[in-house]
């Protein structure tokens, strides 16, 4: 069997989960991580490339003999990092930069939906601050109460508003102020709408769609969804609110038109589509796309596919993924992130981290490393969100007491999480009063 080399470009929990599931594969040798966490040097060669370089990153594939570059965050994409490695004849998952205006740009990805049918919010777009408080101030303007920057802003250039003297405010901050640079020159304004959200993410090679059992994020930092906004606080797979109604209204209204508007816009996209969806009173509507995988989607997404992943990722960038078998497993997953006290704000790291093997030797649990480094004599913190630890079972339930049997294990100072991963879906409050004890 002719084994490959594989290399995957970030550092999160994302990557760790991509690495783990690409180590599976009988088909693969060697797999490096640019630049890595602790997590993924316990299974891949670490490399402190230049990831922002394309020629340093262009050159190591070519000395390293790599087969399959896997590009994890959305900013290399929107740089233009696939499309340069094609160029040399490489072979990549992760879209082409102007696929990757999908995400790069929010303008731009609502004016996809609306050309293409795709269900959305209604939307207003302006790049005047003065033309834009007069709309948000009018009797139409009321209902759009939903500012987004246009440009990436960490997840943090949308403002779900209560009264349009909220939006005014926000308008001043992002278009005036600038508080997210170039980002916030153009702006969007929206219907707010209503409803439980759901990710599905897919493989697609622009021809063929293969969605992930799709999933739940949970995004503020506290429980009951309160505190701020973060990067993803946990997760679970599938969701029930993903029910057969809903998948055949997303398979018809948004990934049908989305395979054809890629082929009228002449857009190449071989990679990871993440539909960020509400299931409204009106119907599915797509919140947004992202060009990658969702942190820390991933990280139950990925232990629930039975195929060899490998494989379908070398599908994707081959442009064949019609020809894969893609088999997901039965089961249900849940993952829970410890992060730093403190975060999404200020927090300290290098706090010594215990309890890491005995968690992992635990059955149906993996965890997976963030914000983690190798130090001497262990692993220290070293970011917001330090680790994600997933838990599997046959049913939801006990996914997510497995989960939590996972972090009860492992110890570090100031050490946040929440309580309630996915507790929406299994609407059993009993678990969670046993969770918390
Ligand atoms: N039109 C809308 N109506 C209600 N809530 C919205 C709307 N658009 C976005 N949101 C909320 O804001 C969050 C962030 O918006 P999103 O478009 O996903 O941007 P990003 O992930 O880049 O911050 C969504 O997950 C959702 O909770
Ligand atoms: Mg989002």
């Amino acid at each position: 069997m002719t084994k490959h080399n594989v290399l995957i470009i970030g550092s999160g929990g994302r990557e760790h989960a991509l690495t783990w599931a690409v180590s599976k594969s009988p088909h693969v040798d060697k797999i490096f991580c640019a630049p890595g966490n602790a997590g993924m040097d316990l299974i891949a060669s670490l490399v402190a490339l230049d990831i922002n370089n394309q020629e340093t990153v262009h050159r190591f594939i070519e000395e390293n003999k790599i087969k399959l570059t896997i590009i994890g965050p959305e900013a290399p994409l929107v740089e233009g990092l696939a499309d340069f490695l094609r160029s040399k004849n490489h072979l990549v998952v992760g879209p082409n930069r102007a696929a990757a205006q999908l995400e790069g740009s929010k303008i731009f990805a609502k004016n996809f939906m609306a050309k293409h049918g795709i269900p959305t919010a209604p939307f207003r777009t302006f790049d005047d601050p003065a033309k834009a408080k007069e709309f948000a101030r009018s009797t139409e303007g009321a209902r759009f109460l939903v500012l987004k920057a246009d440009g990436l802003a960490a997840g943090k250039g949308v403002i779900v508003a209560s009264t349009p003297d909220e939006i005014v405010d926000g308008i001043e901050q992002m278009m005036e102020k600038k508080v997210f640079g170039s980002a916030g020159e153009r702006i969007l304004l929206e219907e707010k709408m209503n409803g439980p959200e759901i990710s599905v993410l897919a493989l697609t090679d622009g021809e063929t769609v293969l969605p992930f059992p799709a999933s739940q994020d949970h995004k503020r930092v506290f429980d009951a969804d309160k505190g701020p906004n973060t990067g993803g606080m946990g997760a679970y797979a599938p969701t029930p609110f993903y029910d057969d109604a809903i998948r055949k209204e997303v398979e018809k209204n948004v990934i049908q038109n989305f395979l054809a508007g890629l082929k009228a816009d002449g857009l190449d996209y071989r990679g990871i589509i993440y539909f960020g969806l509400m299931a409204t009173f009106q119907g599915v509507r797509v919140l947004e796309f992202n060009v990658r995988m969702g942190d820390p989607e991933t990280q139950v997404v990925l232990p629930l596919v039975q195929s060899d992943i490998f494989e379908a990722f070398l599908a994707v960038a081959e442009g064949r993924l019609k020809e894969v078998q893609f088999d997901l497993k039965k089961d249900a997953a849940c993952t829970i992130v410890l992060a730093s006290g403190g975060y999404p704000g200020d927090f300290k790291k290098g706090f010594p981290i215990s309890g890491l093997e005995n968690a992992n030797k635990l059955k149906n649990v993996v965890v997976f490393h963030a914000g983690t480094k190798k130090i001497d004599d262990g692993i220290v913190t070293s970011g917001g969100r330090v680790l994600a630890v997933t838990g599997l079972g046959k049913t939801l339930e006990k996914a997510v007491l497995q989960a939590y049997q996972g972090v009860k294990k492992i110890e570090f100072q100031n050490a946040h999480y929440r309580r309630d991963i996915a507790a929406r879906a299994l609407n059993n409050p009993a678990i969670y009063e046993k969770i918390r004890a």
